[in-house]
């Protein structure tokens, strides 16, 4: 007897009009008929069943804080960061918790079961560290949060940032965080990239660093990144997060790194709605648009996610957590419009995130949590196209999350004719 039967879906993987059993909280089998009984059904209809949504790189303690104290007048990361650093000396746990807490309501609606956050260790109160722990443990039967020690003020560059960082681990966050471009000089980048990865090999931790978040071309740390983790012995354990300076690096230079990026296989995260509105501002025409290089380092092998990074915050006033949002903007502004790289973009915020994550049990095959998200399109492609409702949201084989379809009704002739933008063409 199945918990659970899922009856009639496409999946991401292009398999068409396939049923899923569920039993304890894991997938027990994928095929086109399944027959076995089952104590509840859900009607599939056709639509992507696919594996949640993951987000591989957000910040959890700035989000939804829009408007706290103030607007963004001019947009910019600058004043941004001058708006947080308004913010910061009135937080308080019981604040940043309810903020965290009505995001992770957002993203399940949307599907995204897996975020990890980077939280800001330079306040020496800890109090983010705080709430997001809580928020962590109140959300683990519905959410894998993963935490990251972020040393948004500099890790040599702000006094108190590694006995921060290591109170951070020993409550309990869960990776290694750092921001070399933010550093005083190159040489303190460097410094900081080799302190943080050896914390991390004591630890036996993951890392994820803020790296090269710049339109300088000489931003060179994912080389030093890179090497450091070979070095370390960290091969696959590591992720540089952003890497916005490769947009502009010269030619010949990247062609040397990103091999170097390979053979450490440290994964990457761009976060494209974020890089195409922070970076390139200092620009006149022609204005860079400050992605790293997505299409070049998939094609080379790198495990490349994208990540929604803000959400409503002084960064960045747009946002609904929807990994679509992101994977729409990510293949545009890389130019991922061939079949198999829009196919990729869906991959980078699903299952490559999951990589960086290093998600255990993850994905729509059987063995696996039964975390499923159905999707009002036909296909993963459709997905992209459409950005449509996410019909039924599922943790461990149990509808957490369900939403009408959408439906619009044109009255052009006094009678009603219901509109569909779905064309079935992938
Ligand atoms: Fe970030």
């Amino acid at each position: 007897m199945l918990d659970l039967l899922i009856k009639n879906v496409n999946l991401a993987n292009g398999k068409k009009a396939q049923d899923i059993g569920i039993i304890d909280g894991k997938i027990t089998e994928i095929a086109t008929n399944i027959i076995t009984p089952a104590r509840k059904t859900l009607q599939g209809n056709g639509h992507l069943a696919s594996a949640p949504f993951v987000d591989s790189h957000f910040h959890m303690d700035s989000a939804l804080s829009l408007g706290q104290p103030r607007l963004n007048q001019s947009g910019t990361l600058l004043e941004g960061i001058k708006i947080w650093g308004e913010l910061k000396p009135s937080l308080t746990v019981d604040a940043i918790k309810a903020r965290a807490l009505e995001l992770c309501r957002w993203s399940i609606a949307r599907g995204t079961l897996a975020i990890r956050s980077h939280v800001d260790i330079s306040d020496d109160r800890l109090l983010a560290v705080e709430a997001l722990l809580e928020v962590r443990e109140q959300m683990r039967d519905f959410i894998d949060i993963q935490l990251v020690a972020f040393p948004q003020d500099g890790f040599l560059r702000y006094p108190k940032a590694e006995q921060n960082l290591l109170r951070a681990l020993d409550k309990g966050v869960d990776v290694v965080g750092g921001i070399p471009h933010f550093e005083r000089t190159m040489a303190d980048g460097s410094a900081s990239i080799r302190r943080l990865c050896e914390i991390a090999v004591e630890r036996d931790l993951l890392v994820d660093m803020h790296c090269d978040e710049s339109d300088d071309p000489m931003s060179r740390h994912i080389e030093v990144l890179a090497s450091e983790t070979i070095r370390q012995g960290l091969q696959g354990r590591v992720t540089g997060s952003h890497l916005t300076s490769m947009h502009s690096m010269d030619n010949y230079y990247v062609s040397k790194l990103i091999p170097l990026i390979r053979e450490a296989r440290v994964h990457v995260v761009a976060n494209p709605l974020i890089n195409i509105t922070l970076q390139g501002r200092s620009d006149s025409y022609p204005k860079r648009r400050g992605m790293t290089r997505v299409p070049e380092m998939l094609a080379a092998g790198i495990n490349v996610a994208f990540g929604h990074d803000c959400v409503m915050d002084p960064w960045y006033s747009f946002g609904t957590h929807d990994m679509l949002d992101v994977a729409h903007m990510g293949l545009h502004v890389a130019q991922m419009t061939g079949v198999e790289q829009m196919q990729a973009a869906f991959s980078a915020v699903t299952e490559n995130a999951a990589k960086v994550m290093h998600l255990e049990d993850y994905g729509l095959k059987v063995g696996c949590h039964a975390d499923i998200v159905i999707c009002e399109a036909s296909s993963a492609i459709e997905a992209l196209q459409l950005r449509p409702e996410r019909l039924y949201v599922i943790r461990r084989g149990k509808v957490i999350a369900s939403t009408e379809p959408r439906v619009t009704q044109l009255h052009l002739t006094g009678e009603d004719s219901p509109v569909s933008f779905s064309k079935g063409l992938f």
